[in-house]
């Protein structure tokens, strides 16, 4: 059964809804589920903007041919061509003869990597600025390299006033129905995820993202239609923020998270230690995360959130506790940047956990790392208190700092 929405006068959601799909990407947990969003627009000429995961293909073929109950579909535009967007290219280019596809240099190339179907005389090359005419509709695309993929675009419609985005405002879980931002309550309910989509998808290309914040900021929008996640139609500023900070890599908390890695619990025990005399010190909403059960993914969006992180690990190896190390490498290659890194370091025999963390925080940007440290010989004692004490005096300071 189609299973279609009207989001404004002649255009469609057409998409779907995955929720039996465990890792997106075959590595992110995705446990609320994901939604493929394919838009179609109708007038003289019929448009429809990107295409879905195989998963869910059947259904947006079903969708289709509702819609255009016969009428041939003149143009795919693909806004970006990961395959959970254009995994069924090839199906609707048998379905649809006369369809011609709108993308750039870059998209057809991948096209022709990815498939083998014959693009001869099947291809619309668009580059920035240029406009398809669809009738009362008028698409022009705005080049969007790197948001998440070299060949990405975004296509700006111009009577409604809708930015087609791409992978951009995008956000993990399924839509339940709820099509629009502002019929859920997304900063309870989904903003950690869409920082958590954001963080890890798209967080290595902050330069890129401000590149497009700033050309959409010479747009007038009413609408945002991105890839996955709900549409917004109110409310843009509050959520172009969340996506100019997280983009600059300015925190969005002024707050403690604390991330441990314990083996036999000694290294957990000084971080608890720690999260009290925080608290004592009036230090307020502090998180904690074991790495070693805390997927990294949800580690990568609370270190975008929180100004100020606590790294605490044992030594491994002579190197450093294997998940605190995937973590820290995640980071770097994420490009985390301008955050106060506390350290927590353990060692039984040779304790090298700090060298390596602090090693790893030094080829990061602008990564404070504070002096006070507390190195561990296997458990933390009360002779030691002293210098955990100055610790937490270096990180309350610095949460002071304007
Ligand atoms: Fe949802 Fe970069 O694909």
């Amino acid at each position: 059964m189609y299973c279609t929405r009207k989001i404004c006068e002649d255009i469609y959601w057409v998409g779907s809804e995955d929720r039996r799909l465990a890792l997106f990407e075959n590595l992110f947990p995705i446990p609320r589920g994901v939604s493929y969003n394919a838009y179609l627009i109708l007038d003289e000429k019929t448009a429809l903007m990107d295409t879905v995961d195989r998963s869910v293909g059947g259904q947006l073929l079903e969708n289709l041919a509702h819609l255009l109950h016969g009428r041939p579909l003149d143009y795919l535009v693909v806004d970006h061509m990961e395959p959970d967007h254009c995994a069924t290219i090839g199906e609707l280019a048998l379905r649809y003869p006369q369809m011609q596809i709108v993308g750039n240099a870059k998209t057809i190339q991948m096209i022709r990597q990815f498939y083998d179907f014959d693009l001869e005389g099947r291809t619309h090359l668009v580059k920035e600025g240029d406009q398809l005419c669809l009738g009362a509709h008028t698409l022009q695309f705005v080049m969007a390299p790197m948001v998440h993929w070299p060949e990405v675009m975004l296509a700006y419609e111009l009577k409604e006033k809708i930015l087609f985005s791409a992978d951009a405002f995008g956000t993990f879980g399924a839509l339940n129905g709820n099509l629009f931002s502002d019929q859920v309550n997304f900063e309870r309910d989904w903003l950690d995820d869409s920082r958590r989509y954001y963080t890890n998808i798209v967080g290595k290309y902050g330069p890129q993202v401000q590149a497009v914040l700033k050309k959409a900021a010479g747009l007038e929008i009413n609408m945002i239609c991105p890839l996955h996640g709900p549409i917004w139609r109110e409310n843009l500023g509050w959520f172009l923020e969340k996506y100019d900070r997280w983009s600059r890599y300015e925190p969005e908390d002024r707050a403690v998270a604390v991330f441990y890695g314990s083996i036999y619990g000694h290294t957990e025990n000084a971080a608890n230690l720690l999260m009290n005399l925080l608290s004592e010190a009036g230090v307020k909403n502090i998180a904690a995360y074991d790495v070693s059960s805390t997927h990294v993914s949800h580690l990568i969006a609370e270190a975008w959130r929180c100004s100020h992180l606590v790294l605490a690990a044992p030594t491994y190896n002579m190197n450093l506790y294997p998940p605190m190390e995937s973590f820290l490498r995640d980071m770097k290659a994420l490009n985390l940047q301008n955050r106060t890194v506390a350290v927590i370091e353990n060692g039984t025999w040779a304790c090298a956990s700090g060298k390596h963390m602090r090693g790893l925080l030094g080829e990061m940007k602008n990564m404070t790392v504070l002096e006070n440290g507390v190195c561990l010989a296997s458990s933390m004692k009360e002779s030691q208190l002293d210098s955990m004490l100055q610790l937490r005096d270096a990180l309350v300071a610095s949460l002071n700092q304007a």
